[in-house]
Formats: structure tokens, sequence, C-alpha cells
């Protein structure tokens, strides 16, 4: 994982005038901005639909220094991933739930969202302009983020008279990357990421902002991330500051539920269902520290994680060590997913969606 903006994009440079790839080191992808062509923009007025949006250069947008994200946060995003198959397809994977989820966090926060129709085509329009930046197979992926600011002015407590629907792209590596092997995390009894009735249960850009500083802290001590728990009773795990999170004990996988606290993660939710294929029993109810510290397996998921074994877990002075490779189950699930993902296996649960017109 690396900070906004790759440290050096120009490095990343290789060779010019290669017309199917960016020039990009494909090798060196990080979870980092790389900026591309274009980008993706729509407006509208509150309550009312968004015009057609249009596929712009990348760049700078200029907006009111009073607008309602600048000024009380009023902003939701999405994250979505864009891949190119071996046979040169490229495809998105359930695009339509994001679509959902950013209708949800839209109704939460008072916005006017686009359609789902509308956010679909304004992804795959956006990926389709910046081709040439989706990383070749198993290199990376295109992570694709639409975003839905308050971009009209408000300076008192109330929703924006005008909405910013945009998608811009980057192409990126796993964010806790593979090479940097398996997670040690910290369980954090100290900052609250979430609470019941807030917003922990959409994708609020205000959610973000407050859980730089734990983990800081967290890395600080030498961990890869934290765990967060619940706010009402401290007992129970919720998530890690980016991803949902799984335990597995014998033939059970656990989960906690979508109670409105945690987000309700597409990845998550795949893989509940590819476990269940396999005859794992899924459960999705409270999950407390101490069963966490009783597992034999810990892992968790995300669209920019995708699935990832964690290897230990802290908690105050107890740290406790968890299977992971080979014969983990979360290998298991990262390859069912990731070849449905890529194309390697047929994708039977009509996840996947093909970008028409990719082919050179
Ligand atoms: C994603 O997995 O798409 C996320 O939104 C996490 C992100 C904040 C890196």
């Amino acid at each position: 994982m690396t900070s906004s903006v790759h440290p050096s994009s120009s490095s990343l440079l290789t060779r010019e005038g290669d017309e199917k790839y960016a020039n990009v080191n494909w090798e060196e992808l990080g979870f980092a901005l790389i900026p591309t062509d274009y980008m993706y923009v729509a407006k509208c007025k509150q309550g009312e639909s968004f015009s057609e949006g249009k596929i712009v250069p990348y760049g700078d947008i200029s907006i009111s220094p009073c607008a309602a994200i600048f000024n009380h946060g009023q902003g939701i995003f999405e994250g979505l991933k864009a891949y190119r198959t071996e046979d040169e397809r490229i495809t998105l994977f359930r695009p339509d739930q994001n679509g959902l989820r950013m209708q949800n966090g839209a109704d939460r926060l008072c916005m006017t969202p686009p359609s789902v129709e509308q956010f679909v085509e304004a992804v795959k329009q956006t990926v389709l302009a910046n081709k040439k930046w989706v990383p070749p197979p198993g290199k990376g992926t295109l992570y694709v983020r639409p975003l839905l600011i308050g971009s009209g002015p408000m300076l008192g407590i109330a929703s924006a008279p005008e909405y910013t629907f945009l998608v811009y792209v980057s192409p990126v590596a796993e964010y806790h990357k593979v090479s940097s092997g398996p997670l040690n995390l910290e369980v954090n009894d100290k900052y609250r990421r979430s609470h019941a009735g807030g917003t922990g249960g959409v994708k609020s850009c205000i959610n973000y902002c407050p859980i730089v500083k734990p983990v800081l802290e967290a890395k600080s001590a030498g961990f890869s991330d934290i765990l967060f728990l619940d706010a009402a009773t401290g007992r129970n795990i919720e998530e890690i500051s980016t991803c949902n999170i799984f335990i597995v004990k014998g033939n059970i996988v656990s989960t906690p539920p979508i109670s409105g606290t945690i987000l309700p993660g597409i990845t998550r939710k795949s893989i509940i269902e590819l476990a269940r294929d396999i005859s794992y029993q899924v459960q999705e109810r409270d999950v407390s520290v101490d069963e966490l510290l009783e597992a034999e397996e810990v892992f968790c998921t995300g669209t920019a994680t995708v699935v990832k074994a964690v290897e230990t877990v802290t908690f105050h002075e107890k740290r406790v060590k968890y299977k992971t490779g080979e014969e983990a189950l979360s290998t298991k699930l990262y390859t069912m997913l990731t070849n449905i993902q890529m194309g390697v296996v047929e994708d039977k649960k009509g996840w996947v969606v093909e970008i028409d017109g990719c082919h050179d």
C-alpha cells in the first residue's frame, strides 16, 4: 500500500508510442494514483435527473469554496475494477452492485444519485476511454473510482443545490500487495469507526478521514492494519480500515452482519456465496473478539484488497497466529474469485460484465 500519488509516476514511464498500453512499468504498480487520460463528469440540480455526462480530459475541476463536499463532507464514493482477460476482453465485476450501493449512500446523505444504469454506463465509458491503462493480465487492474459530491454551495447544514457525479480511474496492484505477505492486524480498542444510526454502513467520504490516525498509529507500531471493534459494546469485531473480515473454524465461516455499522462489501457478498458453493456454512452474525482469538483462520475481503489472509492478530498483549498459505480457505476463495474476474473460468453467476468494443 502506498500514498496518494505514485511517488515517481514519471519513473513508471517506459517506452513511447505503444498504443495498446500506456507507458507504465506494470511491475511497479502499487495502490497510488497514476493519472490517466480521461474522466467522466455529469451534473444535476437537487432532486432532478443527471444530465448525460461527458468524457473529458482528466484534470482538476472547479467548484465553489462553499460546496457542501468541502464544508460538511457531503460525498460518497465507490470502488470497482476493470480487468483485462488473457483473451483480451475488458470486463467489470458486478458494477450494478456499486451503483445500488451509491444509491443507498445518497439516500442516507440526502443527495441526488445517478440511476444504476447511468452509473454502469459512466463506468463503462470511462474504462473504454482509458483502455490502454488497463494493466496486462496478472499485473494489476484498473481501479475505478466513481464519486458523488455535493458540489453546490451550502453555508448552513442542508443538502446541496447541485451534485456532481464523476468517475476517474487509475491502474493499481492489490491494496495490501501480495508480495508483502499476509496481514498482521492490531485489534484497536481505542478508536471506533462507526456507531448505530451513523454512516458506517454507507461509503461516505466522512468515514475515511477519521481512520487515518488509527491506521498510522498501528503502522508505526509495526502492524499492517487495524481491526475496529463495535462502538456499543467494544466486544465484537466490525471491520478492518478498508475491508471486511471473516473468521474460519472447522466448516463454519463467520462474518459480522450488515446492520448499519459496517460496509456492505460486494467482495464480501461474493465470497459468502463462493464459500457456500464449496459447502462451508457461512454465518452472518456478531463475532466476539474472543472467537476471533480462537479461530483457525482469519481473512479479509474488499475491492481494493480482494481476499487477503491474516497471519496474526494482536489484542492488548495477546498475539495469535492463524493458518495461511496453500491450505488456507482464503487461498482457495481468492483463486475462485479471481478466476471468475479474470475470465479463467466460466462465470456461471452472471457477475462479469464485458465492455463492448474492446477488441483491437
Ligand atoms: C475499495 O476497496 O474499493 C475501497 O474503497 C477501499 C479504499 C478506500 C482503498
